[in-house]
Protein backbone atom coordinates (compact mmCIF):
# COMPACT_ATOMS: atom_id res chain seq x y z
CA UNK A 1 0.00 0.00 0.00
CA UNK A 2 1.14 3.77 -0.54
CA UNK A 3 1.95 6.06 2.05
CA UNK A 4 -0.54 8.09 3.51
CA UNK A 5 -1.16 11.39 1.42
CA UNK A 6 -2.11 13.88 4.05
CA UNK A 7 -3.95 16.09 1.69
CA UNK A 8 -6.53 13.40 0.88
CA UNK A 9 -7.08 12.50 4.37
CA UNK A 10 -11.17 13.15 5.19
CA UNK A 11 -10.71 11.97 9.28
CA UNK A 12 -9.87 14.81 11.68
CA UNK A 13 -8.05 12.37 14.12
CA UNK A 14 -6.05 10.87 11.39
CA UNK A 15 -5.44 14.20 9.73
CA UNK A 16 -4.27 15.19 12.87
CA UNK A 17 -2.07 12.19 13.28
CA UNK A 18 -0.70 12.32 10.04
CA UNK A 19 0.14 16.22 10.57
CA UNK A 20 1.88 15.40 13.72
CA UNK A 21 4.07 13.17 11.85
CA UNK A 22 4.09 15.69 9.00
CA UNK A 23 5.15 18.62 10.77
CA UNK A 24 8.78 16.65 11.79
CA UNK A 25 9.27 15.35 8.42
CA UNK A 26 7.66 11.60 7.72
CA UNK A 27 5.12 10.05 6.36
CA UNK A 28 3.04 7.65 7.87
CA UNK A 29 1.69 4.49 7.09
CA UNK A 30 -2.59 4.46 7.46
CA UNK A 31 -1.92 1.20 9.03
CA UNK A 32 0.44 2.85 11.51
CA UNK A 33 -1.90 5.43 12.16
CA UNK A 34 -4.95 3.38 12.50
CA UNK A 35 -2.70 1.51 15.38
CA UNK A 36 -2.20 5.10 16.75
CA UNK A 37 -6.09 6.07 16.48
CA UNK A 38 -6.95 2.80 18.33
CA UNK A 39 -5.05 3.92 21.50
CA UNK A 40 -6.88 6.91 21.32
CA UNK A 41 -3.84 8.91 19.65
CA UNK A 42 -2.60 10.35 22.79
CA UNK A 43 -0.13 13.51 22.61
CA UNK A 44 2.26 11.26 24.71
CA UNK A 45 2.52 8.34 22.59
CA UNK A 46 3.08 10.45 19.87
CA UNK A 47 5.94 11.84 21.11
CA UNK A 48 7.49 8.86 22.31
CA UNK A 49 6.95 7.11 18.92
CA UNK A 50 8.97 9.88 16.90
CA UNK A 51 11.57 10.14 19.92
CA UNK A 52 12.68 6.76 18.74
CA UNK A 53 12.61 7.03 15.32
CA UNK A 54 16.06 7.42 13.79
CA UNK A 55 17.35 9.44 10.88
CA UNK A 56 17.00 6.46 8.03
CA UNK A 57 12.69 6.29 8.43
CA UNK A 58 11.03 8.04 5.87
CA UNK A 59 7.59 6.49 6.08
CA UNK A 60 6.12 5.06 9.81
CA UNK A 61 5.26 1.72 9.60
CA UNK A 62 3.75 -0.81 11.96
CA UNK A 63 6.77 -2.29 12.99
CA UNK A 64 8.50 1.28 13.71
CA UNK A 65 5.72 1.36 16.70
CA UNK A 66 4.47 -1.49 17.79
CA UNK A 67 7.09 -1.80 20.60
CA UNK A 68 6.12 1.76 21.38
CA UNK A 69 2.03 1.11 21.93
CA UNK A 70 0.52 0.37 25.69
CA UNK A 71 0.78 -3.44 25.79
CA UNK A 72 -3.21 -5.10 26.24
CA UNK A 73 -3.83 -6.28 29.56
CA UNK A 74 -5.99 -9.30 29.79
CA UNK A 75 -8.02 -9.80 32.56
CA UNK A 76 -10.79 -11.81 33.90
CA UNK A 77 -13.89 -10.49 35.06
CA UNK A 78 -16.13 -12.92 37.47
CA UNK A 79 -19.83 -11.87 36.39
CA UNK A 80 -21.94 -13.93 39.10
CA UNK A 81 -21.28 -14.75 43.27
CA UNK A 82 -23.00 -17.18 45.61
CA UNK A 83 -24.78 -16.61 48.88
CA UNK A 84 -22.32 -18.54 51.41
CA UNK A 85 -25.03 -20.73 52.92
CA UNK A 86 -28.67 -21.91 52.63
CA UNK A 87 -31.07 -23.49 55.17
CA UNK A 88 -32.63 -26.15 52.25
CA UNK A 89 -36.19 -25.21 54.40
CA UNK A 90 -39.60 -24.55 52.37
CA UNK A 91 -39.52 -20.76 52.19
CA UNK A 92 -36.21 -21.39 50.25
CA UNK A 93 -37.36 -24.27 47.91
CA UNK A 94 -40.89 -21.91 47.48
CA UNK A 95 -38.10 -18.47 46.55
CA UNK A 96 -36.22 -20.86 44.13
CA UNK A 97 -39.18 -21.53 42.06
CA UNK A 98 -40.83 -18.10 41.94
CA UNK A 99 -37.22 -16.98 41.53
CA UNK A 100 -37.29 -19.23 38.18
CA UNK A 101 -41.17 -18.37 37.45
CA UNK A 102 -40.00 -14.49 37.32
CA UNK A 103 -36.85 -14.74 35.51
CA UNK A 104 -38.17 -17.39 32.67
CA UNK A 105 -41.86 -15.28 32.32
CA UNK A 106 -40.19 -12.78 32.08
CA UNK A 107 -38.15 -13.54 28.99
CA UNK A 108 -41.70 -14.78 27.48
CA UNK A 109 -43.53 -11.67 27.83
CA UNK A 110 -41.46 -9.82 25.42
CA UNK A 111 -42.30 -12.12 23.20
CA UNK A 112 -46.11 -13.09 23.76
CA UNK A 113 -48.69 -11.56 25.32
CA UNK A 114 -50.26 -13.62 27.69
CA UNK A 115 -52.95 -13.32 30.20
CA UNK A 116 -53.09 -14.56 33.83
CA UNK A 117 -54.64 -17.29 33.99
CA UNK A 118 -57.34 -16.38 36.51
CA UNK A 119 -58.61 -14.11 34.48
CA UNK A 120 -59.40 -17.05 31.85
CA UNK A 121 -60.82 -19.14 34.00
CA UNK A 122 -63.28 -16.70 35.59
CA UNK A 123 -64.57 -15.61 31.56
CA UNK A 124 -64.59 -19.08 30.42
CA UNK A 125 -65.62 -17.86 26.65
CA UNK A 126 -65.27 -21.10 24.65
CA UNK A 127 -63.11 -21.56 21.42
CA UNK A 128 -61.71 -18.15 21.96
CA UNK A 129 -57.70 -18.33 21.47
CA UNK A 130 -55.52 -17.32 24.51
CA UNK A 131 -52.32 -17.08 25.62
CA UNK A 132 -50.81 -17.79 29.15
CA UNK A 133 -47.29 -18.67 30.96
CA UNK A 134 -46.43 -20.58 33.82
CA UNK A 135 -44.67 -23.19 35.21
CA UNK A 136 -45.96 -26.83 34.24
CA UNK A 137 -46.72 -28.45 37.88
CA UNK A 138 -47.89 -32.42 36.49
CA UNK A 139 -48.18 -34.01 33.21
CA UNK A 140 -49.42 -37.15 32.52
CA UNK A 141 -50.70 -39.07 29.32
CA UNK A 142 -54.61 -39.74 29.32
CA UNK A 143 -56.16 -43.08 28.43
CA UNK A 144 -57.20 -41.76 24.96
CA UNK A 145 -52.87 -40.85 24.33
CA UNK A 146 -53.47 -37.57 24.40
CA UNK A 147 -51.09 -35.44 27.10
CA UNK A 148 -52.74 -33.25 29.61
CA UNK A 149 -50.70 -30.68 31.73
CA UNK A 150 -51.36 -28.72 34.21
CA UNK A 151 -50.13 -25.30 34.53
CA UNK A 152 -49.41 -22.78 37.14
CA UNK A 153 -49.16 -19.00 37.49
CA UNK A 154 -48.85 -16.94 40.54
CA UNK A 155 -53.02 -16.47 39.93
CA UNK A 156 -54.07 -19.51 39.55
CA UNK A 157 -53.77 -22.60 37.38
CA UNK A 158 -54.97 -24.29 34.30
CA UNK A 159 -55.52 -28.00 32.73
CA UNK A 160 -54.07 -28.36 28.96
CA UNK A 161 -54.82 -30.81 26.62
CA UNK A 162 -52.24 -31.57 23.92
CA UNK A 163 -54.35 -33.78 21.57
CA UNK A 164 -52.21 -36.69 19.97
CA UNK A 165 -53.47 -35.57 16.22
CA UNK A 166 -51.08 -32.32 16.46
CA UNK A 167 -48.16 -31.52 15.73
CA UNK A 168 -47.51 -30.17 18.99
CA UNK A 169 -47.38 -33.33 20.66
CA UNK A 170 -44.29 -34.04 18.65
CA UNK A 171 -41.87 -35.67 21.11
CA UNK A 172 -38.52 -33.44 20.06
CA UNK A 173 -41.16 -30.91 21.89
CA UNK A 174 -40.92 -32.39 24.72
CA UNK A 175 -41.97 -30.69 28.33
CA UNK A 176 -40.69 -31.18 31.35
CA UNK A 177 -42.06 -30.68 34.84
CA UNK A 178 -40.82 -27.55 36.40
CA UNK A 179 -40.59 -25.73 33.22
CA UNK A 180 -41.76 -22.70 32.65
CA UNK A 181 -43.14 -22.17 28.86
CA UNK A 182 -46.00 -20.15 27.14
CA UNK A 183 -48.99 -22.35 25.66
CA UNK A 184 -51.58 -20.75 23.13
CA UNK A 185 -54.48 -22.47 22.69
CA UNK A 186 -58.83 -22.16 22.35
CA UNK A 187 -60.44 -22.50 25.15
CA UNK A 188 -63.17 -25.61 25.91
CA UNK A 189 -66.82 -25.13 27.58
CA UNK A 190 -65.51 -26.69 30.85
CA UNK A 191 -61.92 -24.71 31.05
CA UNK A 192 -59.46 -26.67 28.99
CA UNK A 193 -57.20 -25.07 27.31
CA UNK A 194 -56.78 -27.41 23.94
CA UNK A 195 -52.54 -26.61 22.97
CA UNK A 196 -51.83 -24.90 20.04
CA UNK A 197 -48.65 -24.05 19.93
CA UNK A 198 -46.25 -24.19 22.65
CA UNK A 199 -43.46 -20.64 23.08
CA UNK A 200 -40.15 -21.49 24.89
CA UNK A 201 -38.38 -18.99 26.76
CA UNK A 202 -35.29 -19.63 24.17
CA UNK A 203 -33.25 -16.91 22.86
CA UNK A 204 -33.65 -14.09 20.18
CA UNK A 205 -33.11 -15.92 16.87
CA UNK A 206 -30.37 -13.90 15.53
CA UNK A 207 -28.14 -12.45 18.42
CA UNK A 208 -27.17 -9.34 17.53
CA UNK A 209 -23.42 -8.20 17.55
CA UNK A 210 -22.09 -8.81 20.67
CA UNK A 211 -23.02 -5.87 22.87
CA UNK A 212 -19.99 -5.21 24.63
CA UNK A 213 -16.60 -3.75 22.33
CA UNK A 214 -13.62 -5.86 21.94
CA UNK A 215 -10.84 -4.67 24.54
CA UNK A 216 -8.14 -5.89 22.55
CA UNK A 217 -8.31 -6.09 18.80
CA UNK A 218 -5.47 -8.11 18.04
CA UNK A 219 -6.18 -12.38 17.84
CA UNK A 220 -6.35 -13.40 20.92
CA UNK A 221 -7.79 -17.02 21.91
CA UNK A 222 -8.56 -18.96 24.81
CA UNK A 223 -8.51 -22.66 25.16
CA UNK A 224 -11.23 -24.35 26.50
CA UNK A 225 -10.94 -27.98 28.38
CA UNK A 226 -12.53 -29.82 30.66
CA UNK A 227 -12.49 -33.16 32.91
CA UNK A 228 -8.85 -33.79 33.31
CA UNK A 229 -9.39 -36.10 35.78
CA UNK A 230 -5.82 -35.67 37.23
CA UNK A 231 -5.22 -38.53 39.88
CA UNK A 232 -6.82 -41.34 38.02
CA UNK A 233 -4.46 -44.16 36.26
CA UNK A 234 -6.69 -42.95 33.38
CA UNK A 235 -5.17 -39.38 33.18
CA UNK A 236 -3.40 -39.04 29.75
CA UNK A 237 -0.27 -37.36 31.09
CA UNK A 238 1.67 -37.61 27.49
CA UNK A 239 -1.23 -35.85 25.76
CA UNK A 240 -1.15 -33.17 28.31
CA UNK A 241 2.70 -32.33 28.16
CA UNK A 242 2.27 -32.15 24.26
CA UNK A 243 -0.71 -29.52 25.01
CA UNK A 244 1.81 -27.51 27.41
CA UNK A 245 4.29 -28.09 25.31
CA UNK A 246 2.52 -26.31 22.31
CA UNK A 247 0.80 -23.75 24.91
CA UNK A 248 4.59 -22.71 25.63
CA UNK A 249 5.18 -22.42 21.59
CA UNK A 250 7.65 -25.74 21.54
CA UNK A 251 5.34 -27.87 18.92
CA UNK A 252 4.04 -27.62 15.77
CA UNK A 253 4.34 -25.80 12.80
CA UNK A 254 4.91 -21.96 12.72
CA UNK A 255 1.44 -21.47 11.70
CA UNK A 256 0.32 -23.64 15.26
CA UNK A 257 3.40 -21.48 17.52
CA UNK A 258 1.89 -18.46 15.91
CA UNK A 259 -1.46 -19.72 17.37
CA UNK A 260 -0.24 -20.99 21.14
CA UNK A 261 1.32 -17.28 21.34
CA UNK A 262 -1.90 -15.92 20.74
CA UNK A 263 -3.69 -17.84 23.33
CA UNK A 264 -4.67 -15.32 26.81
CA UNK A 265 -6.90 -17.62 28.94
CA UNK A 266 -7.21 -21.37 29.52
CA UNK A 267 -10.93 -22.18 30.33
CA UNK A 268 -11.37 -25.50 32.78
CA UNK A 269 -15.08 -26.65 33.17
CA UNK A 270 -14.96 -29.10 35.87
CA UNK A 271 -13.82 -32.56 36.88
CA UNK A 272 -10.09 -30.94 37.55
CA UNK A 273 -9.20 -33.87 39.64
CA UNK A 274 -10.48 -37.53 39.99
CA UNK A 275 -11.56 -37.07 43.49
CA UNK A 276 -12.39 -39.61 46.35
CA UNK A 277 -14.86 -42.08 46.75
CA UNK A 278 -17.18 -40.51 43.55
CA UNK A 279 -18.26 -44.54 42.14
CA UNK A 280 -17.74 -47.93 43.46
CA UNK A 281 -14.10 -49.01 43.88
CA UNK A 282 -12.45 -45.88 42.31
CA UNK A 283 -9.81 -46.36 44.58
CA UNK A 284 -8.15 -48.98 42.17
CA UNK A 285 -8.15 -47.05 39.62
CA UNK A 286 -6.17 -43.87 41.50
CA UNK A 287 -2.70 -42.93 41.04
CA UNK A 288 -3.14 -40.64 44.18
CA UNK A 289 -5.34 -41.97 46.53
CA UNK A 290 -5.55 -38.28 48.51
CA UNK A 291 -7.35 -35.13 47.40
CA UNK A 292 -4.84 -33.05 48.55
CA UNK A 293 -2.41 -34.52 46.86
CA UNK A 294 -4.63 -34.86 43.94
CA UNK A 295 -5.23 -30.94 43.83
CA UNK A 296 -1.18 -30.96 43.91
CA UNK A 297 -0.83 -32.57 41.56
CA UNK A 298 -3.17 -30.37 39.70
CA UNK A 299 -1.33 -27.53 40.55
CA UNK A 300 1.78 -29.09 39.12
CA UNK A 301 0.73 -29.98 35.82
CA UNK A 302 -0.74 -26.00 35.68
CA UNK A 303 2.56 -24.67 36.70
CA UNK A 304 3.91 -25.41 32.63
CA UNK A 305 1.30 -23.62 31.07
CA UNK A 306 2.63 -19.83 31.04
CA UNK A 307 2.38 -17.53 33.25
CA UNK A 308 0.85 -15.18 30.77
CA UNK A 309 -1.80 -17.53 30.72
CA UNK A 310 -4.90 -16.65 33.01
CA UNK A 311 -7.03 -20.07 34.22
CA UNK A 312 -10.11 -20.25 35.10
CA UNK A 313 -11.26 -23.37 37.13
CA UNK A 314 -14.82 -23.86 37.84
CA UNK A 315 -15.70 -27.46 39.67
CA UNK A 316 -17.65 -30.54 38.38
CA UNK A 317 -18.90 -33.44 40.60
CA UNK A 318 -15.57 -35.05 40.90
CA UNK A 319 -14.10 -32.20 42.68
CA UNK A 320 -14.07 -32.04 46.26
CA UNK A 321 -16.96 -29.10 46.47
CA UNK A 322 -21.04 -29.91 47.68
CA UNK A 323 -22.16 -32.12 44.79
CA UNK A 324 -25.53 -29.50 44.89
CA UNK A 325 -25.74 -26.69 41.94
CA UNK A 326 -24.42 -24.07 41.90
CA UNK A 327 -21.00 -25.37 43.57
CA UNK A 328 -19.20 -23.01 45.31
CA UNK A 329 -14.97 -22.32 43.98
CA UNK A 330 -12.59 -24.66 45.36
CA UNK A 331 -11.72 -23.81 49.13
CA UNK A 332 -8.96 -22.09 50.10
CA UNK A 333 -6.87 -25.16 51.30
CA UNK A 334 -7.13 -27.06 48.27
CA UNK A 335 -6.17 -24.51 46.35
CA UNK A 336 -2.35 -22.66 48.38
CA UNK A 337 -0.18 -24.81 45.49
CA UNK A 338 -1.56 -23.17 42.41
CA UNK A 339 0.13 -20.34 40.48
CA UNK A 340 -0.66 -16.87 40.66
CA UNK A 341 -2.79 -16.95 37.17
CA UNK A 342 -5.22 -19.27 38.23
CA UNK A 343 -8.92 -17.87 39.04
CA UNK A 344 -11.38 -20.40 40.99
CA UNK A 345 -15.08 -19.54 40.03
CA UNK A 346 -18.75 -21.28 40.67
CA UNK A 347 -20.11 -23.63 38.81
CA UNK A 348 -21.48 -22.72 36.96
CA UNK A 349 -19.97 -18.97 36.52
CA UNK A 350 -20.47 -16.56 33.67
CA UNK A 351 -17.08 -15.33 32.78
CA UNK A 352 -15.73 -12.14 30.74
CA UNK A 353 -12.63 -12.88 29.13
CA UNK A 354 -12.00 -9.54 26.17
CA UNK A 355 -15.21 -8.60 26.59
CA UNK A 356 -16.72 -12.37 26.13
CA UNK A 357 -18.73 -13.28 27.70
CA UNK A 358 -18.73 -17.67 28.80
CA UNK A 359 -21.10 -19.17 30.44
CA UNK A 360 -18.90 -22.34 31.99
CA UNK A 361 -21.21 -24.86 33.15
CA UNK A 362 -19.75 -28.44 34.13
CA UNK A 363 -23.02 -30.10 33.03
CA UNK A 364 -24.41 -32.55 35.07
CA UNK A 365 -27.60 -32.07 33.70
CA UNK A 366 -26.91 -33.64 30.42
CA UNK A 367 -27.14 -36.94 32.27
CA UNK A 368 -30.92 -35.74 32.78
CA UNK A 369 -31.22 -34.36 29.72
CA UNK A 370 -30.06 -37.06 27.20
CA UNK A 371 -32.24 -39.24 29.34
CA UNK A 372 -35.28 -37.33 28.70
CA UNK A 373 -34.99 -36.11 24.95
CA UNK A 374 -35.89 -38.19 22.36
CA UNK A 375 -33.08 -38.80 20.00
CA UNK A 376 -30.53 -37.02 22.22
CA UNK A 377 -27.42 -38.87 23.08
CA UNK A 378 -23.72 -37.85 24.49
CA UNK A 379 -22.00 -37.98 20.97
CA UNK A 380 -23.73 -34.91 20.20
CA UNK A 381 -23.61 -33.16 23.47
CA UNK A 382 -23.93 -29.64 21.35
CA UNK A 383 -27.21 -30.33 20.43
CA UNK A 384 -28.00 -30.77 24.01
CA UNK A 385 -26.84 -27.65 24.81
CA UNK A 386 -29.22 -25.99 22.78
CA UNK A 387 -31.96 -27.25 24.77
CA UNK A 388 -30.51 -25.16 27.47
CA UNK A 389 -30.91 -22.10 26.07
CA UNK A 390 -34.23 -23.05 24.28
CA UNK A 391 -35.44 -23.59 27.82
CA UNK A 392 -33.15 -20.81 28.72
CA UNK A 393 -31.76 -22.93 32.35
CA UNK A 394 -28.38 -24.87 32.73
CA UNK A 395 -31.17 -27.63 34.39
CA UNK A 396 -34.62 -27.69 33.34
CA UNK A 397 -35.13 -30.93 35.08
CA UNK A 398 -35.40 -31.00 38.50
CA UNK A 399 -35.07 -33.75 40.19
CA UNK A 400 -32.90 -35.89 38.51
CA UNK A 401 -29.43 -36.91 39.06
CA UNK A 402 -28.41 -32.49 38.98
CA UNK A 403 -29.19 -32.08 42.51
CA UNK A 404 -29.98 -28.27 42.93
CA UNK A 405 -29.69 -26.01 46.09
CA UNK A 406 -32.72 -23.68 46.56
CA UNK A 407 -30.93 -21.15 47.93
CA UNK A 408 -34.41 -18.59 46.80
CA UNK A 409 -32.54 -17.56 43.52
CA UNK A 410 -32.59 -19.72 41.02
CA UNK A 411 -28.50 -19.38 40.01
CA UNK A 412 -29.03 -21.96 36.86
CA UNK A 413 -31.50 -19.75 34.97
CA UNK A 414 -30.03 -18.39 31.70
CA UNK A 415 -31.08 -15.03 32.30
CA UNK A 416 -28.66 -13.04 29.98
CA UNK A 417 -27.44 -14.91 26.51
CA UNK A 418 -24.23 -15.39 26.89
CA UNK A 419 -22.03 -15.52 23.18
CA UNK A 420 -20.22 -19.07 24.27
CA UNK A 421 -21.84 -21.64 26.48
CA UNK A 422 -18.81 -24.24 28.04
CA UNK A 423 -20.08 -27.36 29.33
CA UNK A 424 -17.84 -31.10 29.82
CA UNK A 425 -19.19 -33.64 31.94
CA UNK A 426 -19.71 -36.17 29.11
CA UNK A 427 -16.36 -36.87 28.26
CA UNK A 428 -17.15 -36.46 24.54
CA UNK A 429 -16.62 -33.41 22.04
CA UNK A 430 -19.11 -30.93 20.56
CA UNK A 431 -19.10 -27.69 18.59
CA UNK A 432 -21.70 -25.88 17.06
CA UNK A 433 -23.66 -22.63 17.16
CA UNK A 434 -27.36 -22.10 17.82
CA UNK A 435 -28.78 -18.51 17.25
CA UNK A 436 -25.42 -17.13 17.21
CA UNK A 437 -24.31 -18.58 20.87
CA UNK A 438 -21.37 -20.81 20.18
CA UNK A 439 -21.68 -24.23 22.18
CA UNK A 440 -18.89 -26.25 23.09
CA UNK A 441 -18.63 -29.04 25.10
CA UNK A 442 -14.31 -29.78 25.45
CA UNK A 443 -14.16 -33.60 26.17
CA UNK A 444 -11.69 -34.77 28.75
CA UNK A 445 -7.68 -35.82 29.22
CA UNK A 446 -8.91 -39.14 30.57
CA UNK A 447 -9.00 -42.52 28.16
CA UNK A 448 -12.30 -45.20 28.92
CA UNK A 449 -12.53 -46.16 32.58
CA UNK A 450 -14.03 -49.26 33.56
CA UNK A 451 -17.43 -48.38 34.32
CA UNK A 452 -17.44 -46.77 31.15
CA UNK A 453 -16.41 -49.61 29.41
CA UNK A 454 -19.66 -50.88 31.16
CA UNK A 455 -22.04 -48.34 30.03
CA UNK A 456 -20.54 -48.39 26.80
CA UNK A 457 -19.34 -44.83 26.45
CA UNK A 458 -16.70 -44.10 23.88
CA UNK A 459 -14.66 -41.17 25.47
CA UNK A 460 -13.21 -38.20 22.92
CA UNK A 461 -9.68 -37.64 25.20
CA UNK A 462 -6.79 -35.57 24.58
CA UNK A 463 -8.64 -32.15 22.99
CA UNK A 464 -8.36 -28.84 23.62
CA UNK A 465 -11.44 -26.11 21.99
CA UNK A 466 -9.11 -22.74 20.75
CA UNK A 467 -11.97 -20.11 20.75
CA UNK A 468 -10.96 -16.89 18.91
CA UNK A 469 -12.66 -14.16 21.50
CA UNK A 470 -12.69 -11.50 18.58
CA UNK A 471 -15.37 -13.87 16.41
CA UNK A 472 -16.10 -16.58 18.17
CA UNK A 473 -15.40 -19.45 16.50
CA UNK A 474 -13.92 -22.21 17.85
CA UNK A 475 -12.12 -25.63 16.12
CA UNK A 476 -10.77 -28.90 18.28
CA UNK A 477 -7.18 -29.08 18.82
CA UNK A 478 -6.16 -32.65 19.17
CA UNK A 479 -3.13 -33.75 21.33
CA UNK A 480 -3.82 -37.84 21.57
CA UNK A 481 -3.96 -40.54 18.59
FE1 LIG B 1 -15.75 -35.90 34.25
Amino acid sequence: MPAHNILSDDSMGETKIIQRFAEVGYQIHPDAVAMIKEHGAPDKLIQDILASLDGSVLVVKPEHIKSRLPQPTYGVEVLDALPTTCVGNYEEFLGYFHDRYAKLSEILRRRIGARPIESINLTKKSREEVTVIGMVSTIRDTSNGHRLVELEDPTGMIPVLFPNNKDVFDPSTRIFLDEVIGITGSLTNDGLLIANRITWPDIPPKKNNRGEPKQNSEACYAVLISDTHVGSNTFLEHAWSRFVKWLNAEVGDDNQKALAKRVRYMVIAGDLVDGIGIYPNQEKELTTPDIYGQYEAAANLLKGVPPHIKIIISPGNHDAVRQAEPQPPLFNELTTAFPPNVTFVNNPSLVKLNGARILVYHGRSLDDLVAALPGASYEEPDKVMAEMLKRRHLAPIYGGKTTIVPGGTDHLAIDSVPDVLHCGHVHTVGISKYRGVTLVNSGTWQSQTEFQKSVNLEPVPGCATLLDLNTMDASVLKFYT
